[in-house]
């Protein structure tokens, strides 16, 4: 009963998670990306790397308060989502926008701190993807949870960068910073019980 429950929440994120991607693609098919369609793309799959990076980290509260451990998949697709908007986004910039030139490249990430931050990002989100599997996960064993604690740091740096490029209206980067430092102080309340020696049933 469980086992399928899992499974139909896993499938229902994997298909989920492709909906923005389609519409973007759909928008391209039909030349509705607006005035400057290469920012169109960069913005759309910057907010939903962001987005989904989000959902994954609100995985394991839920987990925990619904006492249901076969959610942990969901942390996982959601994440994989997450790193596959980061690597559209990045594509898309290093293509549509430098042309894929490495100089450009070099300057652009060491003297805009907007970009040094969203590829420090980046960076910290690829070794979480290449790691999601379950053969790393026994392989790693308890560093595995060290290692993927890194996804909070992701997303502080991605909204670091958005917050740092937004000229005018931080609403959108404030809301993503507040959902963070919930997310952050449930994850801090939950370590604060265990070490009061209160085991809780789902770790
Ligand atoms: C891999 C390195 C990255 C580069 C080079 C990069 C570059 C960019 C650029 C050029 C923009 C548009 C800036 C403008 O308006 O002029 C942007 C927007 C954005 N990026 Fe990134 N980014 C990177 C990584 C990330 C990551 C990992 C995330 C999320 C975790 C992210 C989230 C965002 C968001 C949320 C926006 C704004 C979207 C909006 O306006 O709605 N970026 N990024």
């Amino acid at each position: 009963m469980q086992a399928r429950l899992a499974r139909r929440v896993n499938a229902a994120s994997v298909v989920l998670g492709a909906v923005p991607l389609l519409i973007l693609a759909a928008r391209g098919i039909w030349w509705d990306l607006g005035a400057n369609p290469v920012e169109t793309l960069t913005h759309t799959t910057g907010a939903w790397a962001l987005r989904w990076l989000l959902a994954s980290l609100a995985v394991t509260p839920l987990r925990r308060a619904l006492r249901a451990p076969w959610l942990a998949r969901l942390r996982r697709t959601l994440g994989l989502w997450a790193f596959v908007y980061a690597g559209l986004h990045l594509a898309i910039w290093l293509l549509l926008d430098l042309d894929l030139d490495a100089s450009s490249l070099v300057s652009e990430v060491t003297e805009r701190p907007y970009i040094t931050l969203g590829m420090a990002a980046f960076l910290l989100l690829l070794p979480l993807a290449l790691t999601s599997t379950r053969s790393w996960q026994r392989r790693l064993g308890r560093r595995w949870v060290r290692l993927h604690r890194l996804a909070y740091a992701a997303a502080t740096l991605g909204i670091l960068h958005f917050w740092w490029l937004v000229k005018a209206d931080w609403r959108e980067p404030a809301l993503y910073a507040g959902a963070l430092g919930l997310l952050l102080s449930l994850r801090w309340a939950h370590l604060g019980r265990r070490a009061g020696g209160r085991r809780p049933a789902v770790v």
